[in-house]
């Protein structure tokens, strides 16, 4: 056993976690972060906030409440709760002079929007700043799609498994259908949270590598929440890229937020990217969901690995050092 689930989960809940789509915000949307439930939601100055779902009144989700003049207004008796104080500023049963107990108030957490995605920390102590400095930006990707898509495993393994490139050939055949199962020498670098790989593809054009020439991928990890992939074509400024950002629903139970990217000159869409990478990914479900241990709590055990694992195996001990240090 890594450590009794409450630690774990304590450690994990110093990182930033993605927690919705900034363009899902026309209505407060409830989201799942660490077993807990929250409430995401836009004001109409369109500031986004981030509080506790349930109503310290009786208990209703506030998800289900709506947004009025700047506050998040219950769904059960209409009290309006402060998206930042989480101050209660209206009880409308006691009429407009009527006291608000000092006990009203509601749990709010930090909402910080990047690449397309509200982000939050469940901690009073964040171990890093948000957005860190090595988590990949938007740079001159100036279109981008995000999609959703949820798994029965723990973040470490969905992140993994985006680094992991002995797969490709045989979970991927449908979608990416590389020309070989031999994985060529890879060689991994670590620069403190971030783990970065070059691979040159070459292309034979029945392959699914979003160009028809030969591309640079540069993948990069930031721990403990995002694994990019830049694709470029060779001897162009053409590049489209993939962000996978990934949050701890629970500590077996992950959403993936899967960004696509694109330049001007990419031939491509980020549409087409995005629904092509939801077909990845399903492919990705069908293996992840049945891995075990699903859960981060549960002890891995002897696993045996090979040079071709070399990515992800860098990944893994990075994300150890993240937790070590949250701990
Ligand atoms: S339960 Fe929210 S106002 Fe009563
Ligand atoms: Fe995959």
């Amino acid at each position: 056993v890594i450590a009794d689930p409450p630690t774990l989960t304590d450690a994990l809940a110093r990182g930033w976690w993605p927690v919705a789509r900034a363009g899902d915000l026309d209505t407060p949307v409830t989201a799942t972060l660490l077993d807990r439930s929250l409430a995401v939601f836009r004001t109409d100055d369109g500031r986004a906030f981030v509080t506790e779902d349930v109503c310290p009144h009786r208990g209703a989700s506030l998800s289900r409440g709506t947004v009025v003049e700047g506050a998040l207004q219950c769904p059960y008796h209409g009290w309006q709760w402060d998206g930042s104080t989480g101050a209660c500023l209206q009880i409308p049963a006691l009429g407009s002079d009527g006291a608000i107990p000092p006990a009203a108030r509601l749990r709010t957490y930090p909402a910080v929007e990047y690449l397309g995605v509200v982000w939050t920390c469940l901690s009073d102590d964040p171990l890093d700043g948000f957005p860190h400095a090595d988590v990949p930006k938007p740079g001159d990707f100036a279109d981008f799609r995000v999609g959703t898509i949820d798994f029965e495993t723990n973040v470490l393994v969905a992140v993994e498994n985006f680094r992991d490139v002995a797969h490709l050939y045989f979970v991927h055949g449908e979608s990416i259908n590389p020309s070989s199962p031999e994985v060529e020498r890879l060689e991994p670098k670590r620069d403190g949270r971030v783990i970065s790989l070059e691979r040159r593809v070459e292309i034979d054009g029945t392959d699914g590598f979003y160009f028809d020439s030969a591309t640079v991928m540069s993948y990069r990890a930031f721990v403990p929440h995002c694994a990019s992939v830049v694709i470029t074509e060779e001897n162009s400024d053409n590049a489209c890229a993939l962000f996978s950002f990934v949050s701890p629903l629970s500590l077996a139970s992950t959403r993936v937020f899967i960004v696509t990217a694109a330049t001007p000159g990419f031939q491509g869409t980020v549409d087409d990217m995005l629904a092509k990478e939801l077909q990845i990914f399903a492919e990705d479900k069908a293996i992840l969901d049945h891995i075990r241990p699903a859960s981060l709590a549960d002890e891995v055990g002897h696993q045996v690995h090979t040079v071709a694992d070399a990515y992800s195996l860098a990944y893994r001990k990075a994300f150890f050092d993240w937790l070590e240090e949250a701990r």
